[in-house]
């Protein structure tokens, strides 16, 4: 049933499948990662600036736990204006593998048997990302589909988005084109080497009237079609709108050579 809810409109909501007290821990651990982080070695992350931020901190992060800054946390002279502890967009890229924390949620059964039913048994987990949206700074992120930064042959990635507090319009819920996964992918993030670029196959842009809020309550997973077209606005409220957000491929997909990220060991398995 599930799964064929998920065929047609390109994602799925589950309310209740993370318990209040996985919500606070995971949330805890998040805080204690940032407290460790030293600021000295940053970079800022923001989707609409992408030439400047797709450094080496960034292309690297596939197989480490690093922290990326939000670009209003700082202010034209490149002084912090926020403290460290509300100035964080995300933390990627393994936490799933590397994080005690972050590893136990991810890997247990209730998720395990939801990929399994989604037809995803022995799947690939590629990259985990906590994101903060903190109040007030946190950046939008544009309209793109998963697919674009995370490619396989064949085509078989989902994302699992965990809201870990309430996702509403005010402080920047994912919004989606419902269905809008049957469309081919727009545009495909290249690397090559250690730079990158985007290949765009459609210049048109997305009719943004056509996407739907997607708000949920703290402990709802959202499931993610890799070419569903999704977006997230800024965050101007004074709540953060936190989520665990972990991309899997499927086991007999190959993962491609021309993703962004890329490490030296193999990905772990569910
Ligand atoms: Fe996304």
């Amino acid at each position: 049933m599930q799964s064929v809810t998920f065929k047609q409109q390109g994602y799925l909501l589950l309310e209740n499948f993370i318990s209040s007290s996985e919500c606070k821990q995971l949330m805890q651990r998040a805080a204690q990662i940032v407290d460790h982080f030293d600021p000295v070695d940053h970079t800022v992350f923001s989707s609409k600036n992408q030439q400047s931020t797709i450094d080496r901190y960034f292309l690297d992060s596939g197989d480490k736990i690093r922290c990326f800054f939000e670009e209003g946390a700082f202010d034209t002279n490149g002084q912090a204006i926020v403290d460290k502890t509300k100035a964080i967009n995300k933390i990627g890229h393994a936490l799933h593998e590397l994080d005690p924390v972050f590893n136990a949620f991810s890997f247990q059964k209730k998720i395990a048997a939801l990929l399994d039913n989604l037809g995803f048994a022995n799947a690939n987990a590629l990259q985990s990302m906590y994101i903060f949206k903190q109040p007030k700074i946190g950046g939008e992120v544009l309209p793109h589909q998963d697919a674009t930064y995370l490619q396989t042959a064949p085509q078989q990635v989902i994302g699992l988005w965990c809201a870990l507090e309430d996702a509403t319009i005010d402080n920047g819920c994912l919004w989606a084109k419902p269905g809008g996964h049957q469309v081919p992918l727009k545009q495909s993030f290249i690397r090559q080497g250690n730079n990158t670029h985007m290949e765009i196959f459609d210049h048109s842009d997305w009719d943004l009237a056509q996407f739907i809020p997607l708000e949920v309550k703290a402990g709802t997973v959202i499931v993610l079609h890799d070419k569903l077209p999704h977006l997230s606005h800024e965050n101007r409220s004074s709540k953060s709108r936190q989520a665990y957000a972990l991309h899997v491929s499927h086991g007999d997909s190959d993962y491609l050579g021309s993703n962004w990220l890329q490490r030296r060991e193999p990905f772990p398995r569910f």
